[in-house]
C-alpha cells in the first residue's frame, strides 16, 4: 500500500461533515494527496466547505498548517551574523489587507535601520486591496524577484527586503486559495489563518507581527472576527517557534490620503522623511515596536524617522533591487477632482468605495495576469472628522485610460457622507495580542 492509498477523501469529507475532527495523519495525507492531484478538486471543495460550516480544533489547525508548510521549502536565515559573530533575529509583518495600506513601505526600512532584518516576502494586489510588489514596481529600474541567494545577501548587507514571495513556498496553499476563490470557502478564519501563517511560517522568520485589519474596508468585518483570526494566527506563530504578535486595526476608512501605486511610494517616503499623514506613521511606528521588541531591540523607532536613518535604509533597499529612489515617479495622463457639496465635518469615507474606485482607475487588477497602471490611484484631501468647505476638493481621480473616470465615480457613490457635527474617529489599533492572551 502507498501512502496515497491510507486514506478515502470520502470518508474525511463525511468525517468533518458531520463535524468530527481530522487527525493529523488524515491532515498530511489530504494536503499531500490534493497537491500531488490523487485528491480531486471538487473533493477538496467539499472538505473546503465542511470546515467552512464545521470549523476545526486548534490541533487541526496546527497540523494542516504544518502540512501546507512540508508541501514546499522552507527558507533559513539563521546564518545571518552580527559583527560579534551573534545571530541575528529577523522580523516581519503580515497585513491582512486594506485600502491605502503602503505600511510595508516605510516600516521594512524603518525596522532595518535599527539592525534587525526585514524579509518581507509580498504579493500582488487583486480585487480592491493594492499589492506591496505593484507599489514598487512604479519605482523607475526596481525588481521584485530576487533568488534566496539574492534575498540573503540583501538581508546580510542592507537588512531589509521586499521581493516576491517565489512559488516554492506552501505551494499546497497557491492550489488550495486557488479553489477557494471560486467556492465560497475563502471566509473560513482555520483556512485563512493557515493559508496566510503556512506561507509566513515557511519564509523563515524569527519575529512576526500581524496588522489584522478589522471594518467595512476588510476581510473580517467585526471586531470579534479579527480577534478569533489574530488569536488563531499567534497561536500557530508560537507552536511553530515563531515570536508572534498581532494589533488589531481599523480599516473603515482609507489609511493616508492616497491610494494606489505610485500616490503610495511617495506618500511613504513623505513618512520617512519625517512628515505624512498622522494614521501611516501611527501605524508604522506601532508595527516597527512590536517588531523591534520580538528581535530584542528596545529602542524608540521614531527617532529614525527624523535623523534619516530610515530613509537612508529605504533608498540603499530601493538600489539594491535596481531601483532609483531618486527618480521621479509616474505621472497618469488624466484626473478629475471631485469636490465636496456642502460644508460640515467629513463623517464617513468608506475604505472599500476608495477601494474599488483606485482598482477600477486602473491601480488594480481583476484577473492575476492582468497590468496595472503605475500612476492610477486617487488622493484623498480630508479625512473622516475634518471640516470641509463646499466647493472644495475632496477627492482626486488619477489614470492613463479616462473612460475608467466614470467607473470610478459610480464605485464613490454613497462613499462619504458631510454632517454638522461627527464624532472623532475610534483609535486605529484597537487590540494588541500575544501569546500571553492565548
Ligand atoms: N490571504 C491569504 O494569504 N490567504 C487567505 O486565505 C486569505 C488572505
Amino acid at each position: 500500500m502507498t501512502a496515497h492509498d491510507q486514506h478515502d477523501a470520502v470518508d474525511l469529507i463525511r468525517a468533518k461533515r458531520d463535524g468530527g475532527t481530522l487527525t493529523g495523519e488524515q491532515i498530511s495525507w489530504l494536503i499531500r494527496a490534493y497537491t500531488d492531484g490523487t485528491v480531486a478538486d471538487e473533493q477538496m471543495s467539499a472538505l473546503a466547505m465542511a470546515v467552512l460550516l464545521r470549523g476545526m480544533s486548534r490541533a487541526e489547525i496546527s497540523q494542516w498548517t504544518g502540512a501546507m508548510i512540508a508541501s514546499g521549502e522552507r527558507m533559513d536565515f539563521s546564518g545571518l551574523r552580527a559583527a560579534d559573530g551573534t545571530r541575528r533575529l529577523t522580523a516581519d509583518k503580515h497585513s491582512t489587507g486594506g485600502v491605502g495600506d503602503k505600511i510595508t513601505l516605510p516600516l521594512a526600512p524603518l525596522v532595518a535601520s535599527f539592525g534587525v532584518p526585514v524579509p518581507q516576502l509580498s504579493g500582488r494586489g487583486l480585487g480592491h486591496t493594492g499589492g506591496t510588489l505593484d507599489k514598487l514596481e512604479s519605482i523607475p529600474g526596481w525588481r521584485a524577484h530576487l533568488t534566496n541567494e539574492e534575498i540573503n545577501d540583501q538581508l546580510d548587507q542592507v537588512g531589509a527586503v521586499i521581493c516576491a514571495a517565489g512559488s516554492g513556498l506552501a505551494p499546497a496553499d497557491k492550489k488550495l486559495y486557488a479553489l477557494r476563490d471560486v467556492t465560497g470557502t475563502v471566509e473560513s478564519i482555520p483556512l485563512i489563518a493557515s493559508s496566510i501563517m503556512s506561507k509566513k511560517i515557511a519564509e523563515g522568520t524569527d519575529a512576526l507581527v500581524l496588522d489584522v485589519k478589522t471594518g467595512a474596508g476588510a476581510f473580517m468585518k467585526t471586531r470579534d472576527d479579527a480577534q478569533e483570526l489574530a488569536r488563531t494566527m499567534v497561536a500557530l506563530g508560537t507552536d511553530a517557534g515563531v515570536r508572534t504578535t498581532a494589533l488589531i486595526t481599523r480599516m473603515d476608512t482609507p489609511l493616508g490620503l492616497t491610494a494606489g501605486n505610485a500616490v503610495e511610494v511617495e506618500e511613504s517616503v513623505e513618512v520617512l522623511a519625517g512628515g505624512g499623514p498622522a494614521d501611516v506613521v501611527e501605524l508604522t511606528l506601532a508595527l516597527a515596536r512590536e517588531m523591534l521588541l520580538s528581535a530584542g531591540v528596545d529602542a524608540d523607532p521614531a527617532e529614525h524617522l527624523f535623523n534619516g536613518r530610515a530613509m537612508d535604509s529605504w533608498k540603499q533597499m530601493i538600489r539594491a533591487q535596481g531601483g532609483d529612489p531618486e527618480s521621479p515617479l509616474p505621472q497618469a495622463k488624466h484626473s478629475h477632482t471631485v469636490t465636496a457639496s456642502e460644508s460640515g465635518v467629513l463623517a464617513r469615507l468608506d475604505a472599500y468605495s476608495v477601494g474599488v474606485a483606485a482598482w477600477r482607475l486602473g491601480a488594480g487588477r481583476a484577473r492575476k495576469e492582468d497590468p496595472v497602471q503605475a500612476a492610477a490611484g486617487v488622493r484623498m484631501h480630508a479625512k473622516p472628522g475634518q471640516r470641509v468647505t463646499a466647493g472644495q476638493p475632496l477627492l482626486t481621480l488619477t489614470t492613463d485610460d479616462e473612460p475608467r473616470i466614470a467607473r470610478a465615480e459610480a464605485a464613490l457613490e454613497g462613499a462619504w457622507e458631510i454632517t454638522g457635527t461627527a464624532d472623532q474617529p475610534e483609535p486605529l489599533v484597537t487590540a494588541r495580542i500575544t501569546a500571553a492572551d492565548l
